[in-house]
């Protein structure tokens, strides 16, 4: 959690640190700050609550000057000490200054040893006591680099660092120790340092992913690399990524959550064409990457993930179990981490993770390889610290997901994990009755039409107007169900999610069958049920689970079929699905039911008044436990 950025070059650093910070609020948001050269001196503002404060103070601030080109900036997500203005970063101590992202491990430790050696800090945060030992290196006679360097080896924890000082104007130095960092050389001259790429697009496309355990220094002679423990320097390549600042921006949307949830056709279309090679007639063709070397190699398959992402690996299982034969667990990555699963070097552990950080379940990637169980990490985000330390990674393409709820990376995953079960169930396909071949190559001309058909769904408009009226009906009820079988239970957890996420609203998600076993017992008429039953062969059993509901009072919002009309009289309140659906196969049905259930809450909150795109305590990239 936590985003920074650091630049040195020849453009305006304080808008340039603005703009990148911008980009990265979505990695926390309770405090904000940025430090910049004035005449030699380093000037911070900095504030409590989102960046807009900081904005704020700059525009009536006499400190900024445009000839400022050296900075550090941060948004921060409060892990040690309050989200107050004297904890938000940037920190100073003497003419040190710096930012952090991570966590200092021994940091009872090192405040101990600074108390004693006379230091007073002002902050409560783990942070600013890495100053000190800098100041300390620095005093001693040490250039920045190499202070940094040393006081980094005092400290324990998976974190980043970027510093400056007064001493040496024009150099600024970063170390990536576990939580991600990433830098560019400036065209125009100098360098630039963010979290993630996101926060430094609006300079370079060219991408250095830096390594954990990477030392880096910025200054007018562009990027340099070091090895942290050896201070040598070490080369390290870009990657030219295809992202563009212009995804970036919400394109006339409100909000950049409503703007995802526009984007999902075609970023299920270009995850489609980056997974699968489609001239040569064979479906679910993936290119030979590792990764799906590694899963096809596999007798079981584990997938681990967090949120949203355990959402699509739950019907990652449900595909992969009825196409491609293949037994498949799914697992919170937090409890998988910690239990003592039966998984062995025939196993494949697959972390799914759309900001490809999330701590447990990089935790569960990193304890499998070192048990030689092969791992394969699904994300969305190149140079990530999953994609780098799994065994092999399968990349999503979504493009730059903003909005701190995950919309259009939750479909991307979708398609990823179909795909493969595609390509898993061909592969097995002499195991499988002629019928079940010819439904496998059916499945993915339909796959190929789902984009079109959710692009048309979502440009007619009436989706937009029919969530609209039912989030009016329903937004003061008491609490929400959602309700599904089958292929459309994962998406019942998932609109219960983002229901709770966005707009504070609480909501569950069940499976129908689960109703009578406890949450019946919750229903009246408070309580709005969203029963989702699209034509399939779970719609029957759906229909008694909303009957049951009914003749308790609740609240029936019904999401099926455009042709259903039985079941529309059932509801009080109706969303048909895609006209055309019931001639696509039932596995589909989720890729047409996410954007109705995402939109509801989107709907649902903004009547409710809720920062839709930065929701209270939550981070995008949750890179604590
Ligand atoms: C955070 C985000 C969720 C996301 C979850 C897992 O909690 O707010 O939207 O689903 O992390 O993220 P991951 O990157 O592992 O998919």
């Amino acid at each position: 959690m936590c985003g920074i950025v650091g630049y040195v070059g020849n453009r305006p650093v304080v808008d340039l640190l603005i703009q990148g910070l911008r980009h990265l609020e979505y990695r926390g948001y309770d405090s904000a700050g940025v430090a910049f050269f004035r005449d030699g001196i380093i000037e911070i503002e900095k504030s409590e609550g989102r960046l807009v404060h900081v904005e704020k103070l700059l525009a009536e601030s006499s400190k900024v000057f445009q000839g400022s080109k050296c900075g550090i900036g941060h948004t921060r997500w409060a892990t040690h000490g309050k989200p107050t203005t004297q904890n938000a970063h940037p920190h100073r101590t003497g003419h040190v200054v710096l930012v952090h992202n991570g966590i200092i491990e021994n940091y009872q430790e090192v405040r101990k040893q600074i108390l004693e050696r006379g230091h007073r800090p002002l902050s409560e945060t783990d942070s600013e006591l890495f100053g000190f030992l800098v100041l300390e290196e620095m005093n001693r006679g040490l250039g920045l680099r190499e202070s940094v360097r040393k006081s980094f080896l005092k400290i324990r924890g998976s974190c980043t660092m970027v510093v400056m000082s007064e001493k040496e104007p024009g150099v600024v130095v970063g170390v990536r120790n576990g939580t991600p960092l990433v830098a560019a050389n400036d065209p125009l001259g100098g360098g630039v340092f963010a979290s993630d790429a996101q926060g430094l697009l609006h300079v370079s496309k060219n991408v250095v992913f830096l390594e954990h355990g990477d030392l880096a220094e910025i200054s007018e002679k562009g990027l340099e690399v070091f090895d942290l423990k050896t201070g040598k320097t070490i080369q390290r390549n870009a990657t030219l990524l295809d992202w563009s600042v212009e995804q970036l921006d919400k394109q006339g949307h409100a909000h950049y959550m409503l703007k995802e949830i526009y984007e999902q056709p075609s970023s299920l279309m270009d995850t489609l064409n980056a997974l699968v090679e489609r001239s040569n007639g064979i479906p679910f063709s993936l290119a030979h990457q590792p990764a799906v070397k590694l899963i096809e190699n596999a007798r079981d398959i584990h997938i681990v993930a967090c949120g949203t992402s355990w959402h699509a690996a739950l019907l990652a299982k449900y595909w992969m179990e009825k196409w491609a034969r293949i037994p498949v667990n799914v697992e919170l990555a937090s409890e998988f981490r910690y239990r003592d699963p039966v998984v062995g070097k025939s196993s494949i552990i697959i972390g799914l993770a759309q900001s490809g950080e999330t701590a447990d379940t990089l935790a569960v990637i990193r304890k499998a390889r070192a048990a030689g169980i092969p791992t394969v990490g699904i994300t969305n985000i190149r140079g990530s610290t999953i994609s780098r330390e799994a065994d092999a990674v399968l990349y999503m393409a979504a493009g730059p997901e903003v909005g701190v709820a995950a919309t259009k990376t939750f479909t991307a995953q979708l398609m990823t994990l179909l795909v493969l079960t595609g390509h898993l169930a061909v592969k097995n396909s002499q195991a499988h009755p002629d019928d079940q071949v010819q439904g496998i190559q059916k499945l993915f001309e339909q796959v190929i039409q789902m984009p079109h058909l959710l692009a048309d769904y979502l440009e007619a408009g009436k989706l937009a107007k029919d969530t609209k009226k039912a989030a009016r009906a329903l937004k003061d009820s008491r609490g929400f169900f959602f309700i599904g079988r089958g292929f459309s239970f994962p998406i019942a957890l998932e609109g219960a999610l983002k229901l709770k996420e966005i707009a504070y609203i609480h909501a569950e998600g069940y499976a129908g069958g689960e109703l009578k076993h406890g949450p019946i017992a919750m229903i009246d008429q408070e309580m709005t049920v969203v029963v989702l039953a699209p034509l399939d062969i779970w719609r029957e059993k759906t229909v008694s689970n909303l009957e049951e509901v009914k003749a308790r009072g609740a609240r029936i919002l019904g999401i099926g079929d455009a042709s259903d009309l039985v079941l529309q009289s059932l509801c009080d309140h109706w969303i048909a699905l895609p006209p055309g659906l019931d001639k696509i196969d039932s596995s589909l049905f989720p890729l047409a039911l996410t954007p109705v259930v995402q939109l509801l809450s989107y709907e649902i909150a903004l009547l409710k008044g809720t920062d839709v795109d930065k929701p209270r305590n939550l981070a995008k990239s949750v890179t604590v436990e």
